[in-house]
């Protein structure tokens, strides 16, 4: 195990921020991480795995622990089911694509998401129709403080929205070290009513899809959509959905009719927080290196050389003006580091 001093962190988050860690360790085993977590050089811990859903606002005075765990098991199977377990810093879309190439169904709407495995449920990654929370079995953690391995089960960990316990009463406490799938052998379920797939899978003349032809529209809708982090820096979705009253939503409706909503329960909304961002002006826009792509508003950029600080004044800048003119709050999704 090799702590170096004074690290950038440009190449280890997708938002490519060049933010300097006072150290840094990558850890390949787990007896290097709890070595890393039990140092005593360095009192304060910062544990990154694929650096896709943060933004790292400022230096990091902490000792940054990389989680480079790796490998694929097979815990167990039968006729219908195989459940895997994958390390840590696997990354999500190899993954994908292994379960893809082995027809193992479940994941390959969530083809292309950035970021590592071990961290697809600190914030139960969505999208296209499915949550990891449909294809996740347990994960294995250690605590930082015991070093103690726990398991945690589907119910322990509480999803919701993009939230599960490791965002809320377990934040900082726990590394997920593993996570165990339990993916579909046969019979697959396929998610296809998310209209865009739909339509890919229309214009190419496939009836019966199969995952693979799921993956690769997925694939195509994210490419045509979406920025790719290695050539334009960004954190996916900087904001979440946010969930309104009906009254409320029923207000804007009356002035902005178009307005496109999913209803969560009887009584609440939830609206696009893209859409609210994009009428309030801002898809397209750029502030010296901050800004907002011009395919999808929910999506904030680096074009290069902007500071975490850069693109937080921004984003409380897209807070502002989506509360002034919906009176609705937005919330970022990524993790603000502070
Ligand atoms: N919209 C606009 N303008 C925009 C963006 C969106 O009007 O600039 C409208 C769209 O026309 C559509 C609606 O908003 O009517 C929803 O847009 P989209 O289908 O692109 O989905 P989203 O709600 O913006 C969510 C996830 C994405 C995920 C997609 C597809 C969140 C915060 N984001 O985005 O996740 O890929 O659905 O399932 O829930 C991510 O988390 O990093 C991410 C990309």
């Amino acid at each position: 195990m090799k702590i170096t001093p004074n690290v950038s962190l440009k190449n280890y988050n997708t938002f490519g921020i060049n933010a300097i860690a006072s150290s840094f360790v990558s850890v390949t085993t787990i007896v290097e991480l709890k070595e890393a977590l039990s140092t005593k050089a360095v009192d304060r811990k910062f544990i990154l795995g694929g650096g896709s859903n943060m933004l790292l606002k400022n230096d990091v005075s902490a000792l940054v622990i990389q989680i480079g765990l790796k490998g694929i098991d097979t815990v167990k199977e039968n006729q219908e089911h195989i459940w895997l377990e994958v390390a840590a810093g696997e990354n999500w879309h190899d993954f994908v694509m292994y379960c893809v190439n082995h027809n193992y169904g479940g994941v390959e709407n969530l083809a292309l998401i950035p970021g590592n495995t071990g961290t697809s449920p600190v914030q139960n990654i969505g999208a296209y129709g499915v949550e990891l929370k449909d294809v996740f079995d347990s994960c294995k953690a250690l605590d930082r403080n015991t070093l103690e391995s726990k398991t945690f089960t589907h119910f322990e960990c509480k999803f919701g929205y993009r939230e599960s316990i490791f965002k809320s009463e377990a934040k900082d406490s726990f590394v997920i070290t593993s996570v165990v799938f339990k993916l579909t052998k046969t019979n697959h379920k396929l998610h296809t009513e998310y209209g865009a797939i739909h339509e890919i899978l229309e214009a190419k003349n496939i009836t019966i899809p199969g995952i693979k032809d799921i993956a690769e529209a997925v694939i195509n809708i994210r490419s045509s959509k979406l920025p790719d982090p290695r050539v334009l820096g960004n954190s996916g979705s900087f904001f979440k959905n946010p969930v309104i009253d009906i009254a409320e939503f029923k207000a804007i409706q009356r002035i902005y009719p178009e307005m496109p909503f999913y209803p969560v329960s009887e009584s609440l909304i939830k609206v696009p927080a893209g859409w609210l961002i994009e009428k309030a002006g801002f898809k397209g826009k750029r502030f010296g290196d901050a800004g907002v792509h011009s395919r999808q508003a929910l999506v904030l950029v680096n074009y290069g050389e902007a500071s975490g600080d850069d693109i937080w004044s921004l984003a409380l800048k897209i807070k502002k003006e989506v509360r002034d003119l919906f009176n609705i709050v937005i919330e970022p999704e990524v993790n603000i580091v502070e």
